[in-house]
């Protein structure tokens, strides 16, 4: 069983197609162990609660440095135990220390075709603002290892979307998670879980069959 733990900022759609996934055997061999939040009080915690999962709370606020944040950030994954941490739209940059005790075990979705509108300032709603604004007419999603740059890790999986005319950032972000993200983000948890993913060169080679 492969030890999963969860990060997560806001509405948790993500968290609920993993949970999702596992409930209904789409994701296999994994466990849910622990959803981390760096905010308090917000859905995906509520999400969390309502499938049985241990939740924790680390947030900024709470702590005199950006240090004893990501040392308090650290050792509640730590406590897990975790084999896979997945970022679902967490919005928190993480500490170097973290990604190399975790290297190539944490997983990140991005709401883009990296290399395309990511990297800094690339997040959320503001990624599908400026999808909208360049007038491309494809986008998608991407889940990626996370290294110690932003969104330039290994990718593991990205699906295409087509941009729509008169799309506003928020109708173009659901259609983004809908058709690409609460499909690929589960599916890579899976190929994980089931020794699928491998990394040679800093590429992501899968095995599909
Ligand atoms: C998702 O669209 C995710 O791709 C994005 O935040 C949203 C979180 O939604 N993440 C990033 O932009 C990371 N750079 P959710 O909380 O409903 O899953």
């Amino acid at each position: 069983m492969l030890r999963t733990a969860v990060l997560v900022s806001g509405g948790g759609t993500n968290l609920q197609a993993v949970i999702d996934g596992v409930k209904e055997g789409k994701i296999t061999n994994t466990e849910l162990v622990r959803v981390i939040s760096n905010k308090p009080g917000v859905k995906a915690l509520e999400r969390a609660e309502k499938a049985g999962i241990a939740t924790a709370v680390v947030s900024k606020k709470d702590f005199a440095s950006l240090e004893e944040f990501n040392d308090a950030l650290l050792s509640a994954i730590d406590e897990a135990e975790p084999d896979l941490i997945v970022l679902a739209g967490f919005l928190v940059v993480l500490p170097e220390k973290l990604v190399k005790k975790y290297s190539n075990k944490i997983i990140n979705i991005h709401p883009s075709l990296i290399p395309s509108f990511c990297g800094v300032g690339y997040y959320g709603l503001k990624v599908h603002e400026e999808v909208i604004k360049r007038g491309v007419k494809v986008t998608g999603a991407t889940v990626h290892f996370v290294d110690e740059g932003c969104d330039s890790g290994p990718i593991i999986l990205q699906k295409a979307v087509e941009v729509q005319q008169d799309d506003t950032p928020e109708v173009l972000q659901r259609r983004v998670m809908e058709q690409a993200e609460w499909k690929i983000m589960p599916q890579a948890i899976d190929l994980i879980a089931n020794g699928k993913v491998t990394v040679v060169d800093r590429k992501v080679k899968v095995d599909l069959k």
